[in-house]
Parts: C-alpha cells; sequence; structure tokens
C-alpha cells in the first residue's frame, strides 16, 4: 500500500525522489519522508500529512545526494505521524529503510532486539525492525547485513536500504510487495510502481519474489534467496508518461471516467481479428479445455469484485458454464470446491492486492487453471496466473476505479463468448448480436459523457443526504453495488445497495422521507418489478433518482428524476449504466469538498491482508 523509490547516480536525488513520491501517492498518503546519503553522513527528513508538507519541511534546506531513497505512507503498524513515518534507521544512524509491506514476525523480532542488543525502539513500526537488523549485523558489509536480516523476516516487503558507509550502493529487497528496477544511463531506479521514474527511464527489470538487488550508478545485479545472480530480461514500458497526468481535468478519477470509451475499445480490439471473431493468443483455451472445465471461479475485492458479479451472469450465460464468484479475502479460508477441472479467473486492476494473490496461490496449490484479468503489465498476479488477459484501461492514478472496472467487464463478455463459441453452444447469431452490441459501447458512453453537466445538476441537488440506497434487480443489482460503493469511498456518504426484491426483507425499515434511493431499471424484462419497488420507496417518503433506457415513461412516472442511458440489450448495460453513477459520486464528493482521488483511509493498491 506504501510508496517506496530509491535513486543512485549523479543528479541531486533529492529532486528526483520527491518527483518520484508525488507520483506514487496514490499508493498512500498519510506520511512522507526521505533518506538522502550527503557528503556529511545520513540526512533523514519525515513528516505527517501529504507529500507537500515534507516538501515545505525541506524547502529552505540545501540538500544534495546522489544516493537516496523516499517512502510514501499508508498506515499499518502504528498511527500516521512523524515518528511513525518512512524512513526507519538502525540505531547508529547509518542505515536507512523504506518499506511498503507488513514483517507479521516483528513483535518477535523486536523482543529479540531489545533483550539481545538493548535497542530502544524510536517508532511504533514494524519497518523499524528491519533497520535496527540491519543495524546489528553490519560490519562493513550492507549487502552481507541485508542477506542476513531478511532471512530473519516473516511477511511481505519491497524494501529501499542505504547507508551512509557505503554511499555508492542501493540495496532493494522483494517478497510479496511490488518492486521495479529502472535502467537508467549512469544512474538506476528502485520504485514500487513504473509512473514514479517513468520520467527518466524506460527501461524496466521487473524484480520477482525473494530477489535481493544490488544497484550502483553503473550496475544492476539480482540475486536469489540462495545469493546466485540471475538473468533478468529487460521490459520496455511503451505507454506515455502523460498517459499518468491530469491532462487539464480537476481530477484523475474523471479523467479516467472520460477514457473509457477508449479502454474499451483498446480491450476489444486486442482481441478481435477484422471479422469479429475472438483470438485468446497467448492464452490456453482450446476447445478440449473448455470441455474439461466443469466449474469457473471468479475471485477479486472491491469493484474487481463486482466486475465478477457481471461476469458470473455472462460467463454462465453465453459459455453454459456454472460460475462462482467470491471475495478474495473470503475464498481462502473458505476451503472451497476448487480442483484441476476448475477455470479459476482472478480480477485485478493493480495486480498487487495481496488478498487476490493469495487466493490465486490457494486455487493453483488445489490444482486449478489459474486466468487472470489484469491491468498491470508484469504485475504479480499476472505473473502467477497460468493465463493473462490485459485489461486496456492505461495507468489508472485514481483510488476509485471506474475504466479499470468497464475493461474488467468487456473481458468477462469476451471470456463468456469465446468459451460459448469454441464449445460451440452459442448460436452464430448470438455471437454476433453481442459482438456487435459491445463494439456499440463506447459510442453510447460517450452520449452519456455528454449529460455530465445534468449530473453534475443532480448532485447539487443531494449531496447534503446522509442517507443513499441503491436498487437494482438482475444485472442491476451488480453495478448497484459498484455505484454504492463508488459514493461511499469518495463522498463519504452512508450508502448501502441491495438486490431490489430483497428490500422488502427488512431493509426497507431504514427507508423514511428524505432517503434518496437510487434505482437502476435498465434490464426491460424486470421493468414491471422494478417499477413495484420504486413505488414501495416512494410510498415510505424516499426521493427516486432512476437510471433508465431510452423512452422508458413508466419509469419517468414514477421517479422523481431520470438518467438516461442509450437504448441496448439488458446483457450489455452493466458496462453503459455504471458510469452516470460514477459521474454522480465525482460530483457528489466534489459538492462536499472531499479529497476524489486519494480519499481518506483507503489507499490503490491493497498489498496487505
Ligand atoms: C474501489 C477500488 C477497490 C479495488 C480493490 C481491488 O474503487 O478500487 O475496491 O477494486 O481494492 O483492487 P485490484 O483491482 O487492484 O485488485
Amino acid at each position: 500500500m506504501c510508496g517506496i523509490v530509491g535513486y543512485i547516480g549523479d543528479e541531486n536525488a533529492r529532486d528526483i525522489i520527491i518527483d518520484g513520491l508525488k507520483r506514487l501517492e496514490y499508493r498512500g498518503y498519510d506520511s512522507a519522508g526521505i533518506a538522502l546519503c550527503t557528503e556529511n553522513g545520513l540526512v533523514v527528513r519525515k513528516r505527517q500529512g501529504r507529500i507537500q508538507n515534507l516538501e515545505n519541511m525541506i524547502a529552505g534546506e540545501d540538500l544534495y545526494a546522489n544516493l537516496g531513497i523516499g517512502h510514501t505512507r499508508w498506515a499499518t503498524h502504528g498511527a500516521p505521524s512523524d515518528r511513525n513515518a518512512h524512513p526507519h534507521c538502525d540505531r547508529s544512524g547509518r542505515i536507512a529503510v523504506v518499506h511498503n509491506g507488513i514483517i507479521e514476525n516483528f513483535m518477535e523480532l523486536k523482543e529479540w532486539l531489545q533483550k539481545e542488543y538493548g535497542i530502544e525502539f524510536q517508532s511504533d513500526t514494524d519497518t523499524e525492525v528491519i533497520a535496527q537488523l540491519i543495524g546489528v549485523f553490519y560490519s562493513g558489509d550492507l549487502e552481507e547485513a541485508v542477506f542476513r536480516a531478511v532471512e530473519k523476516l516473516q511477511g511481505s516487503y519491497g524494501l529501499g536500504i542505504i547507508c551512509s558507509e557505503e554511499p555508492d550502493k542501493l540495496i532493494a529487497v522483494r517478497r510479496d510487495s511490488p518492486l521495479i528496477v529502472g535502467l537508467g544511463e549512469g544512474c538506476n531506479f528502485i520504485a514500487s510502481d513504473i509512473p514514479a521514474i517513468l520520467r527518466h527511464v524506460r527501461k524496466i527489470y521487473l524484480i520477482e519474489n525473494n530477489e535481493t538487488v544490488i544497484l550502483t550508478k553503473n550496475d544492476v545485479k539480482i540475486y536469489n534467496a540462495q545469493r546466485q545472480e540471475v538473468h533478468r530480461e529487460v521490459f520496455h514500458v511503451t505507454w506515455d508518461a502523460d498517459a499518468a497526468e491530469k491532462e487539464g481535468y480537476d481530477h484523475f478519477m474523471l479523467k479516467e471516467i472520460h477514457e473509457q470509451p477508449k479502454g474499451i475499445l483498446d480491450t476489444i480490439r486486442r482481441r478481435m481479428d477484422a471479422d469479429g471473431k475472438i483470438v485468446l493468443d497467448g492464452i490456453r483455451m482450446t476447445k478440449a479445455e473448455i470441455e474439461n472445465f466443469n466449474k469457473v471461479y471468479i475471485v477479486a475485492c472491491g469493484t474487481a469484485y463486482h466486475a465478477g458479479l457481471i461476469g458470473k451472469t455472462v460467463i454462465e450465460k453465453l459459455a453454459g458454464i456454472s460460475v462462482e464468484v467470491d471475495i478474495a479475502s473470503e475464498f481462502r479460508y473458505r476451503e472451497p470446491f476448487v480442483d484441476d477441472r476448475t477455470l479459476f479467473i482472478a480480477i485485478s486492476q493493480s495486480g498487487e492486492t495481496l488478498d487476490t494473490l493469495a487466493a490465486l496461490r490457494e486455487a493453483k496449490r488445489k490444482g486449478a487453471r489459474v486466468l487472470s484479468v489484469v491491468n498491470v503489465v508484469g504485475s504479480s498476479v499476472a505473473r502467477e496466473s497460468d493465463d493473462v488477459f490485459y485489461t486496456w484501461a492505461g495507468p489508472e492514478i485514481a483510488v476509485a476505479s471506474t475504466k479499470a472496472y468497464t475493461t474488467q467487464l468487456v473481458c468477462m463478455y469476451l471470456i463468456g463468448l469465446y468459451m460459448g463459441r469454441e464449445k460451440g453452444t452459442l448460436p452464430q447469431d448470438v455471437y454476433d448480436r453481442y459482438i456487435e452490441e459491445l463494439l456499440a459501447v463506447p459510442e453510447k458512453i460517450e452520449k452519456v459523457l455528454r449529460q455530465e453537466k445534468q449530473i453534475e445538476n443532480l448532485a447539487k441537488k443531494f449531496y447534503r443526504r446522509d442517507n443513499i440506497f441503491f436498487i437494482g434487480r438482475g444485472m442491476d443489482s451488480a453495478v448497484s453495488y459498484e455505484g454504492s460503493l463508488k459514493l461511499k469511498e469518495i463522498s463519504y456518504i452512508n450508502s448501502f445497495a441491495i438486490a431490489a426484491g430483497e428490500l422488502k426483507h427488512g431493509t426497507i425499515a431504514l427507508i423514511e422521507e428524505g432517503t434518496l434511493v437510487i434505482a437502476l431499471a435498465t434490464q426491460d424484462r424486470l421493468l414491471e418489478k422494478m417499477i413495484s419497488n420504486i413505488q414501495e420507496v416512494r410510498a415510505r417518503g424516499a426521493d427516486v433518482l432512476a437510471i433508465a433506457k431510452e423512452n422508458r415513461t413508466a419509469v419517468e412516472q414514477q421517479a422523481d428524476d431520470v438518467i438516461y442511458i442509450p437504448e441496448c440489450m439488458d446483457e450489455i448495460t452493466p458496462l453503459i449504466s455504471v458510469v452516470p453513477l460514477q459521474i454522480f459520486a465525482y460530483y457528489i464528493a466534489k459538492q462536499r469538498g472531499c479529497d476524489i482521488d486519494k480519499p481518506k483511509n483507503l489507499a490503490k493498491s491493497v498489498t496487505v491482508e
């Protein structure tokens, strides 16, 4: 969840690291810090709050160094504060460490260090244990001390380590937390994620689990856990740094909402030939293999899980196979029925979500074939899967996921269509109709985006509400979960989503005068039932904002306000109906003065359990 960055070269590390941290701020932003290896030894500066606070702190200081590390934090052990901010140092003040992850045995190690070495800890963090461990093992050879310390650690870590005694060396270690190395001319970098260093380099090493990297300004060596040097292919980043900039939008979230038509089209085009035939090149899915599966398991977290809920309906319908969907943190402790006839689909934007990764490993251990739907190329989920279906959303920076979600949905349709066609159970005309509808989605989303002003006005009308419910039936119920999550995570309004037919079994007790109910009514075959549900909540005093397809006048007659989406097949609506909900959440949060791209308590990449 935190972001780490490090630099070694001939430039001033301070500016490069501060810039890198700003680009990693989406990973955590409750405190930030920097350690520089200056002529006068190690200088460490850290501050609670945003990176701006750290920048203000060092603004007047003449700090120069060719080696340094930095950190932006999402607190796990120890409250956000100056003292708990990273980097952490050993007691001699010569060694500094930044860490992304969690050290599970830190209490045990802390007690040992206190008892054996009389170390007095300066923070409440698990990370300080690493710095102190390296410190007690250090006798002039940083590499050796790091290897010895890492042997004692349990848990997850992406580490950046420097020592004032060895100013020509930067060390990085990875286990279950993302870590990349950037290869420059006469300089090298480490970071948790590519955007942090894309201004400087395009050649990257993707570091694997249990690897240690020794960087000097002209050289990078990677070692495995047995301390053998390993060879790594260079990964060339093809996308542009500008893709991770706001380009005139007030927030990344709004920019990313607007990028959905392109992301969707790119995701479809990468997997479709000129004749509209889906091609899953590089993904092993022969007819015989598909026929061998007797079950599909989709596992993910948060928004990606909501994409899985739609995936269940779509794949069951198109491929004629039973699909289970589970939340990753539940799946792994459930002892699920998974075996070598299971197709396990992991969905993850970041590809670094620890719960999803752990579920994937559990499924693999039980023999399942793992296909992942991932946005970040080379991420952990992608690397540990048998096959990867990349979403082509481009970098998603806002914490609230939007374009990753809709491109994940596209993958669900493409997987379902491909499996159904290969099995020979999906009639050609049905297949063709879906392809036609999918290809028309980007233009239909553009049409919704043109209603942005109207949706903003609705947000102005409703932004003071304390409770907002989302209801829907069939596929609309899955979309309502996503709409509600979007709203609560960025506006902090208490929001609840429920299948509309389930309301009367308890939750309707909460509906009263002034409650806002957002009713998704896009499923023609369930429209009458949905209209009854709208009437039920209105009878109890709720205001109703409906989402409906054009010309459904019956909805207009019952709801207080309606946002229309263009005509399309019921089965395709989730790709479109979520867009007004994203825009609505965005403008509600804006009206309430919230920090939209960096909501409180959240982080973009959740690499803790
Ligand atoms: C919400 C959101 C989260 C993520 C979830 C999984 O807007 O972004 O709910 O969807 O943390 O993250 P990934 O997809 O990276 O595995």
